[in-house]
């Protein structure tokens, strides 16, 4: 052992490490006032779906299959491929692709815990030190996390513009200033329905995008296309996939799925991730390098969630209909927050179905805003430039007298600024 050289210890306690867990943070409050007897608590904390009495929704088809159809050996038995096996790989393909017979031909699936387990595999295993990403400066936070711990180069674009559109310019000439400064460039983009926004791009927003990576034939891309609440959309037969179908060899695609959100099974753990290239070879190493990553870290994934997976294909008329119930009441809970907004002049992001609303605020006053919020018991996520509103965990009713609250509020912290 070297004498001079300062030795790192396991057991150093200096270097603390900082976590913020802003999610956690905010719903345990919001739990604490429901605890405590506080009545009309608007918990608007929650990512996943609460029923009209603001109890946890569950599909019952997917846990009637779960429950009734999958033994217990299946359930408490490893599975016996890390990738999940030709059956799950058939079915994850036919429900993201639909009839993309190219997508379908040119892509291998590895199944993952959960969409974080196929995002985090995909920072570390197909990115590296030397690839910059480009990420909407309203994002999933946990993205940057992954991206920190694997040293890969962050660079936002500004996702909305003065109006609260969505900027498509700003990723347009981000990607063409990167491109004179980094040979491999990856989009992170979690479309349709991004979080915290809910806004989903159009079809021509994706076609620019491809237009615009074909047109740098000597750099690498990868779109990393989060694609976690994609069963919730509206566009159901997911047609900006066509878009894709003229993408050109410098660009990989891979789309990460959080079968947690699609099957309302969280705890469960499931996701994967689709590779897809215009070459098999490379789709073939990748899905190599991401089995021998999952081999490395978690192993396989959870069994009894992947037979449900296979299963639901089989039968799952009940499930679309559950589905499509519950895509209605997140239409109408979205109805009810637009329409009293706009009456009252309340703004926030161009959204698609609402899952979430964000509302655009200084940096400097949010702290003050979640904290009159709190005193009128409601809940939301603080943001670094504004709050998330969880649509998805609120009634009808609540949606509706929510954003009288909201701008109330709003107008408190304004007068407290003067
Ligand atoms: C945008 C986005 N991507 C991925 C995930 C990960 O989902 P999972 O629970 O399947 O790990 C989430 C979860 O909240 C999310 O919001």
């Amino acid at each position: 052992m070297k004498k001079n050289k300062k030795q790192s210890s396991y057991f150093n306690i200096e270097n603390k490490i900082n976590f913020d867990n802003t999610i956690i943070e905010a719903s345990l409050k919001a739990k604490k006032a429901i605890e405590s007897g506080v009545q009309n608590v608007y918990n608007a904390t929650i990512g996943s779906l609460m029923d009209e009495k603001n109890n946890f929704f569950v599909f019952k088809s997917v846990f009637d299959l779960y429950n009734k159809k999958i033994s217990d050996q299946i359930k408490a038995s490893y599975c016996p491929n890390i990738d999940g096996g030709i059956d799950f790989s058939n079915v994850t393909k036919k429900w993201l692709f639909k009839d993309n017979i190219f997508l379908i031909e040119n892509s291998l699936v590895c199944a993952s815990p959960g969409g974080s387990g196929s995002l985090s595999s995909v920072i570390k295993k197909v990115l590296d030190e030397n690839t910059v990403v480009l990420i909407p400066d309203y994002t999933w936070e946990p993205i940057e996390l992954m991206c920190n711990q694997s040293k890969v180069k962050i660079i936002n674009f500004k996702m909305f513009n003065d109006n609260n559109m969505f900027y498509l310019d700003d990723l347009l000439n981000k990607i063409d200033y990167l491109t004179q400064k980094y040979k491999k460039i990856a989009l992170y983009l979690n479309d349709p329905i991004h979080n915290p926004t809910s806004f989903s791009m159009s079809n021509y927003h994706w076609k620019q995008i491809v237009l615009k990576l074909n047109s740098y034939l000597n750099n690498e891309f990868v779109i990393i296309n989060d694609v976690a609440y994609i069963e919730f959309s509206l566009d159901s037969d997911n047609t900006y996939l066509k878009e894709f179908k003229n993408i050109k060899n410098n660009s990989l695609i891979v789309f990460c799925i959080s079968y947690s959100k699609s099957l309302t099974f969280y705890g469960l753990r499931l996701g994967a991730t689709v590779v897809y290239h215009n070459d098999k070879n490379v789709v073939k190493n990748i899905h190599d390098l991401l089995v021998v990553h999952a081999r490395a870290n978690w192993s396989n994934s959870n069994h009894g969630a992947i037979e449900t997976v296979v299963e639901l294909d089989k039968k799952n008329d009940t499930y679309l209909i559950e589905k499509q119930n519950m895509i209605s009441t997140l239409k109408k809970r979205f109805d009810n927050f637009k329409n009293e907004s706009k009456k009252i002049g309340l703004d926030f992001l161009e959204t698609s179905i609402g899952f979430f609303i964000t509302i655009p605020l200084n940096e400097n006053i949010i702290n003050k805003y979640i904290e009159i919020l709190n005193n009128k018991n409601v809940f939301v996520v603080p943001l670094k430039n504004g709050i998330r509103v969880g649509v998805c965990s609120l009634n009808i009713q609540q949606c509706k007298k929510l954003p009288n609250i909201l701008k109330t509020a709003l107008m408190e912290v304004k007068e407290n600024e003067r």
